[in-house]
């Protein structure tokens, strides 16, 4: 599997030849400003929730690549409004295969509004189960127990964290919840995008080598092999 990021919550994912995007903020992204969204290659486009920094570049990208998106039913039914018409809508809980694998809705406690106050549906977290891996996508998440029902339902073998605090969990909940989902490999994300988010990385790092836990925190444009 071949992981870049793209900054904020946004990364690529590469499984099984085919290429999934989550949560595309990059053109609005000062951090990002180096990448261009022209470069990003897309077969689905997977969105936990509607806030701007999920979704930004969500219509666009869609449109350049003619990718999939994925996401709730309201935010299936706001792009659809826009003019998008290859879109997979899901609810939490439910579980679809795809050619690269499948992909489970999970619960994340969030909000979810979009950005002209459509109501976005609940906000979700996404298990992706493949023959190359399987992982978790958080999302913005706060720390909770349902994160318990990941960890019992499927051996991870990463996930993608939150760990930015103020809008969603921190990196001390954020270490709460690999116990949870039991699993030791975190790639964070939503952090440093904005003033409220910004992290000592060094002591982020520090924290999760105490616990026993691989952090990983990717450059903007970094690939890693996984
Ligand atoms: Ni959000
Ligand atoms: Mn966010």
């Amino acid at each position: 599997m071949n992981i870049t990021y793209y900054g904020h919550s946004c990364f690529g994912v590469e499984i099984n030849g085919k290429h999934l995007v989550f949560d595309p903020f990059i053109t609005p992204n000062e951090l990002a400003k180096n990448i261009s969204l022209s470069s990003v290659k897309a077969d689905y486009i997977l969105i936990s929730h509607g806030h701007e920094d999920h979704i930004a570049d969500a219509e666009a990208l869609a449109k350049l690549t003619g990718a999939k998106l994925i996401c709730s039913w309201e935010i299936n039914v706001w792009f659809a409004s826009r003019g998008l018409t290859n879109i997979h809508p899901m609810n939490i809980g439910g579980k679809v295969k795809f050619d690269f694998g499948s992909v489970k809705a999970v619960a994340a406690v969030h909000s979810s509004g979009m950005p002209d106050g459509t109501y976005g549906g609940s906000p979700m977290g996404f298990v992706i189960e493949s023959s190359e891996g399987d992982f978790y996508y958080a999302g913005d998440t706060a720390l909770t127990y349902d994160m318990k029902l990941i960890g019992d339902y499927r051996k991870i073998d990463f996930a993608f964290l939150p760990i930015g605090d103020n809008f969603t969990m921190g990196v001390d909940n954020a270490i709460i919840a690999c116990e949870f989902i039991k699993c030791n490999k975190v790639i964070g994300m939503h952090y440093d995008t904005f003033g409220y988010i910004v992290i000592n990385k060094e002591e982020a790092l520090k924290k999760f080598e105490r616990s026993g836990i691989e952090l990983k925190l990717m450059e903007i444009g970094q690939t890693l092999t996984i």
